[in-house]
Order: C-alpha cells, then sequence, then structure tokens
C-alpha cells in the first residue's frame, strides 16, 4: 500500500493533475474503476467542495459530482447563492469503489480508512494548488478524512470549524463548514426538509465569500 504521493506531479496544474491520476496505483481501486476522476473548477476558487469518492455516473464520465447527487448539489449552491465559477468540486477518493451491480448501475460501497490515507496526496496537491479560504465538508467521510473517525455529520453540521492538524498545509484554509451529502437528500424519508438543511448550512459559507 504505497499511497499516491509517487504520482502527485511536482508543480499541479488542473490539466497536470487529471492526466496523472490516470497512471495512479496507490491503492487497488484504480482496478475496478474506469478511470480516475480528478476534482474540476475554478483554480482560484475561495471554496473547495469536498465529496466522498466518484459514484457510477461519475466513474464514466471522469468528472466529479455529474450524477443524481450532482443535481442536488447544483441545485443547491443556486439556492444558496453560490456561483458555481467560485467552486472547485472534488473528493476524497479518486477511483469509484463498488460491489456488486442492480441493473447497469454499480453499488457504491464507501472506501474504507487506508484508501482515504492512501489517496490523500491527491487532495493535498489539489488544495496546495487552489489554496481556498474555506472548505465545505459533504458528508461523514470527508469529515472523517479531517477530523478522524470520531467525526459525526449530525453533530458538526453547519458550523465553522478550524482547519485540522491532520493535514498539515502551507496555506491552511481559514475555515471548514460540514454538512450532509447531497445523496443523503436523496435518501431521507423528509427529502424537502434535508434539502432545505442543506442550502442553509450552504448559506453560512455563502456568508464567508
Ligand atoms: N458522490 C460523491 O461523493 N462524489 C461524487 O463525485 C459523486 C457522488
Ligand atoms: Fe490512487 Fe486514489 Fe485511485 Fe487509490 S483511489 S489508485 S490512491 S487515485
Amino acid at each position: 500500500r504505497p499511497g499516491a504521493g509517487a504520482w502527485v506531479p511536482e508543480r499541479p496544474t488542473p490539466a497536470r493533475l487529471q492526466e496523472a491520476v490516470q497512471a495512479c496505483r496507490g491503492c487497488e481501486l484504480y482496478r475496478d474503476a474506469t478511470q480516475g476522476v480528478m476534482g474540476t473548477g475554478n483554480r482560484d476558487a475561495p471554496v473547495v467542495l469536498l465529496g466522498e469518492q466518484p459514484g457510477d455516473q461519475e466513474d464514466r464520465r471522469g468528472e466529479p459530482f455529474v450524477g443524481p447527487a450532482g443535481k442536488v448539489l447544483d441545485r443547491a449552491l443556486a439556492d444558496a447563492g453560490i456561483d458555481p465559477g467560485d467552486v472547485w468540486t472534488t473528493n476524497v477518493v479518486k477511483h469509484f469503489r463498488w460491489s456488486g451491480t442492480r441493473g447497469k448501475q454499480r453499488i457504491h460501497k464507501s472506501p474504507a480508512r487506508y484508501h482515504v490515507e492512501a489517496c490523500s496526496p491527491w487532495l493535498r496537491a489539489e488544495l496546495e494548488m487552489v489554496r481556498p479560504a474555506g472548505v465545505v465538508l459533504l458528508g461523514g467521510t470527508a469529515g472523517k478524512a479531517l477530523y478522524g473517525s470520531s467525526f459525526r455529520v449530525g453533530e458538526s453540521r453547519g458550523r465553522l470549524l478550524d482547519w485540522p492538524e491532520t493535514l498539515p498545509l502551507d496555506a491552511p484554509p481559514e475555515w471548514v463548514l460540514p454538512t450532509t451529502h447531497p445523496s443523503a437528500v436523496l435518501r431521507t424519508e423528509g427529502r424537502d426538509e434535508a434539502y432545505a438543511a442543506l442550502v442553509a448550512d450552504f448559506m453560512v459559507a455563502a456568508g464567508k465569500l
């Protein structure tokens, strides 16, 4: 389990990262995935949105948040008044982990702690490149990646946190805002309420811009 470090380019640009991640063998997840999915967006964005890992459609298309969760995300950002040009969107793990199929769709399986750790050099490179003022954590995997396994979205959502010591950066973000994962909105019984809560959290981030 070497981790991704050896594959990360020395002077990252969006294009170099996108190309280099395709060669990564930092863990075994590349084997069952179609391609690596690097972050996209504005490399000078004030905010980074951090999800878990690519889903079925992201794996096929090579871009983060282009499936059903991405639709919820885009709408919630718009409703919170966050310009899509003000974000860099990425995931803590760059290859799709799945197990089994349902029809044509492959079933998502959350990454293990060691996948998150193996993949973290990519996230570090993105954060050093973008140097955002803030990071929005979309769901528990992103929260645990930064704050450890005791992190609970339900307890921390909507409140601004300091950058954690677990991922030292030259220019650490000034704030971190945890919220739920947009796919949780799709799974929740009270969908409208869950969606409204997501937008309310995004508004806290919007207030920092
Ligand atoms: N869920 C995520 O966490 N990331 C994506 O890119 C898509 C779905
Ligand atoms: Fe490399 Fe991350 Fe893909 Fe593992 S999941 S092969 S560490 S890019």
